[in-house]
C-alpha cells in the first residue's frame, strides 16, 4: 500500500503534459510530483501505438521504482495507445489519463459545429471514435491533425512567424466550416491559446482538458485514501533527450528552472 506521502508520476511526450502539471500543482499543492518528458521520442503522434505503448511501459515502470502512488498520462495519444495496457500491468494502481474534450463542446457549442485539433494518432485511433458515437452525435465535428506544431513547442518556439502560419493553416478551415467551439485535444495546444485567441473571433470557444485532469486525480486520490497532507518536494524531472535542452526552455514552459536529469531508458 502506497503512503499519501508518496509522489505522483506525470508522464507526456515531451513538454505538453507541463500544462497539465500545472493545472495539478494549482489544484493539488501538496503533491509531491515527478514529471518524465519523452523528449528523446517526441512526437508520439506520428509513431504507432505498439511503440507508443513500448515507451509508456519503461516510463510507467520507472515511476514505480521511484514509489509513486499514482500515474498521470498527460497525454492524449498515450492514453488511447497505452493507458488500457497499464491498467492491465498495474491494476491497482490509480492512473488517469485524458481524452479531448468532446463531451463538454458538444454541451457548449451553439453552432453546432466543433473542431479539434489533436494529433493523428488520437484522431485515427478507436477509442477517439467511440468517445465521437458517444457524446457528439448531435453534433457536427471537424477533426484537424497538426504535424509539426509539437515539434516547434518542444524549441519553446510559441510565437514565431512560421508557428503562426502553421497555426493559421489548420485553424483557418475550422473556422470557415463555422466551428465556434475548438478542442485543444493535445496536451502542447494550451501553451498556444494566447496566440490562438488573438487569430479566432472572441466567441469561439477554445477549451482543453487539463483542469479537469487535475480534478480527476484528486478524486481518484481522494477515493484511495492517497491525498497527500503535504508540505510538497520539489516537482523532479526527467527527460530522454539531452537534459540541457529541457532546463533551457523549462522557464518559457513551466515557472521555474527546476533539476532536470537523464532518463536513459
Ligand atoms: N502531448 C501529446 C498529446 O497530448 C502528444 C504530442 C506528440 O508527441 O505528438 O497528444
Amino acid at each position: 500500500m502506497a503512503e499519501r506521502s508518496a509522489p505522483v508520476g506525470v508522464m507526456d511526450s515531451g513538454v505538453g503534459g507541463l500544462s497539465v502539471l500545472a493545472e495539478i500543482q494549482r489544484l493539488l499543492p501538496n503533491e509531491t510530483l515527478l514529471y518524465v518528458a519523452d523528449c528523446g521520442h517526441v512526437p508520439y503522434g506520428e509513431k504507432t501505438p505498439d511503440y507508443i505503448r513500448e515507451r509508456c511501459r519503461r516510463i510507467a515502470g520507472f515511476f514505480r521504482e521511484q514509489g509513486a502512488k499514482a500515474l498521470v498520462l498527460a497525454c492524449n495519444t498515450a492514453t488511447v495507445a497505452a493507458a488500457a495496457d497499464l491498467r492491465e500491468l498495474y491494476p491497482n494502481w490509480p492512473l488517469v489519463g485524458m481524452e479531448p474534450a468532446v463531451k463538454p463542446a458538444a454541451a457548449a457549442t451553439r453552432s453546432g459545429v466543433v473542431g479539434v485539433l489533436a494529433t493523428t494518432g488520437t484522431l485515427q485511433s478507436a477509442k477517439f471514435a467511440a468517445l465521437l458515437d458517444r457524446f457528439a452525435s448531435d453534433v457536427l465535428v471537424i477533426t484537424q491533425p497538426c504535424p509539426g506544431l509539437v515539434e516547434l513547442i518542444e524549441t519553446g518556439d510559441l510565437c514565431s512567424p512560421t508557428l503562426r502560419q502553421m497555426l493559421w493553416g489548420y485553424v483557418e478551415p475550422l473556422l470557415a466550416a463555422g466551428c465556434d467551439t475548438l478542442i485543444l485535444g493535445c496536451t502542447h495546444y494550451p501553451f498556444l491559446r494566447p496566440l490562438l485567441a488573438g487569430m479566432v473571433p472572441p466567441e469561439v470557444a477554445i477549451i482543453d482538458t487539463g483542469a479537469a485532469v487535475a480534478r480527476q486525480l484528486q478524486r481518484l486520490l481522494g477515493n484511495n485514501g492517497l491525498l497527500a497532507a503535504g508540505p510538497a518536494q520539489a516537482t523532479r524531472f526527467w527527460t530522454s533527450a539531452d537534459p540541457s535542452s529541457l532546463k533551457k526552455i523549462l522557464p518559457v514552459l513551466w515557472h521555474k528552472s527546476d533539476d532536470v536529469q537523464s532518463f536513459a531508458m
